[in-house]
């Protein structure tokens, strides 16, 4: 079946007992058992319930992997991708990546003796130098988040495969619609689902994707031994946004284009951050292993007094923290999304604090246009 009939109907079939089309929420601890040796299949929600399994089976079937396990929030789903590894292991990640993720290897995940080595994952030779006897996994976000560099997955694929490593892609700026990283060869897929995949901003969960049954294994006991499984509700608010998440992409990639090409064009606009724009320097690559460009873009006004200004002055436009949502957003990331990142990080990574994000929403773009445009001719 295509994408959107998945998205819609796998692990969302209509409920045996009543007929309900929609699956109700499970809102319960735990579960009656017939007898010492008999249930039905269920004995306590932190183990599992029937709206995560009926989740997971739709993401794992959208991301082509075998299995799919969620998680409380993205950061939880990463923290479990972190406890496949021992202390002593290494791993490669971007200089360029979420600030959460950032804040979690370096502040506390090394405390229990997990090594990690910072590199621009868009250029090859950085990633294969990194590589120590004791790397075990490569870790990837593309576009990356607020840099919006673009990782090449299959050659980074290539390379893993070659040294025998683990390869884990954070998708969540694009969402399977867009980027299938399973397809192009990584054995993980991370997301925060309180981005696309529920695309409503009403609720955090993330999820992470197998594409090997042994990592399954291991992450279905992380998952039900630390206990951070994802609640009846928010896996039924997750289900529902993703039925709608091929048409909510159609419209965020052509409104996220339309609003690059409107910034770039601006005179007080000094630089746009978007991959579909040809001056992006991995638009190629970008072409080639997106469906997509998304909604995501960064751009920069020069001056922290110049990016101040423009965000206390976008009235549709919400000034928050996030994306991913039908609603725009626009933040700060030197002070918002990556202030846990030292300064002289920020600064080695190309975040400026004249940098702006918009995660571009499904309004009509020519009300955001005018938001954007009216706020930029007080700069
Ligand atoms: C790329 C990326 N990965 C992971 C996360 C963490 O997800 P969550 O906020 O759901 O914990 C975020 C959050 O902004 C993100 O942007």
């Amino acid at each position: 079946m295509g994408f959107s009939t998945d998205a819609i109907h796998v692990g969302q079939e209509p409920d045996p007992l009543t007929g309900s089309v929609v699956a109700p929420i499970y809102q319960t601890s735990t579960y009656v058992m017939e007898s010492l040796d008999k249930g039905k299949g269920y004995d306590y929600a932190r183990t599992t319930h029937p709206n995560r399994k009926a989740l997971e089976r739709t993401v794992a079937k959208l991301e082509g992997g075998k299995a799919a396990y969620v998680f409380t929030s993205g950061m939880a789903a990463i923290d479990a991708v972190f406890r496949l590894l021992r202390p002593g292991d290494h791993t490669v990640l971007p200089k360029a990546i979420y600030g959460g993720t950032f804040r979690l290897a370096s502040k506390l995940l090394v405390e229990f003796g997990l090594e990690f080595s910072y590199v621009d994952t868009s250029y090859l030779g950085e990633v294969e130098r990194a590589i120590q006897p004791s790397t075990k996994m490569i870790y990837v976000e593309t576009p990356s988040n607020p840099t919006m560099i673009v990782t090449d997955l299959a050659a980074v694929a290539a390379l893993a495969r070659s040294r025998n490593l683990t390869f884990a892609v954070d998708n969540t700026f694009l969402s399977p619609y867009f980027q299938q990283p399973i397809a192009l060869g990584a054995h993980i897929v991370i997301h925060s689902m309180t981005k696309y995949l529920n695309g409503h901003s009403d609720c955090i969960g993330g999820a992470v994707v197998l594409a090997r049954p042994e990592d399954a294994e291991k992450l279905y006991f992380l998952q039900r031994s630390a206990g951070a499984g994802l609640a009846p509700m928010d896996c039924f608010l997750i289900s529902r946004g993703i039925k709608t998440l091929a048409v909510r992409m159609d419209r965020h990639n052509s409104n996220g284009m339309a609003i690059a090409q409107f910034l770039e064009a601006h005179p007080k606009v000094k630089r746009v951050l978007y991959p579909g724009l040809s001056s992006h320097p991995q638009h190629e690559i970008a072409r080639r292993q997106q469906r997509g460009f998304g909604a995501m873009i960064t751009f920069d006004l020069g001056s922290l007094d110049a990016a101040r200004t423009l965000l206390n002055h976008v009235h549709l436009c919400s000034l928050a923290e996030s994306l991913g949502g039908v609603e725009t957003l626009i933040s700060h990331p030197a002070s918002m999304t990556h202030s846990s990142m030292p300064p002289e990080v920020r600064k080695e990574n190309g975040i400026t604090d004249g940098m702006v994000r918009v995660s571009v929403g499904i309004e009509d773009v020519e009300d955001l246009i005018a938001d954007l445009d009216q706020a930029l001719a007080r700069v």
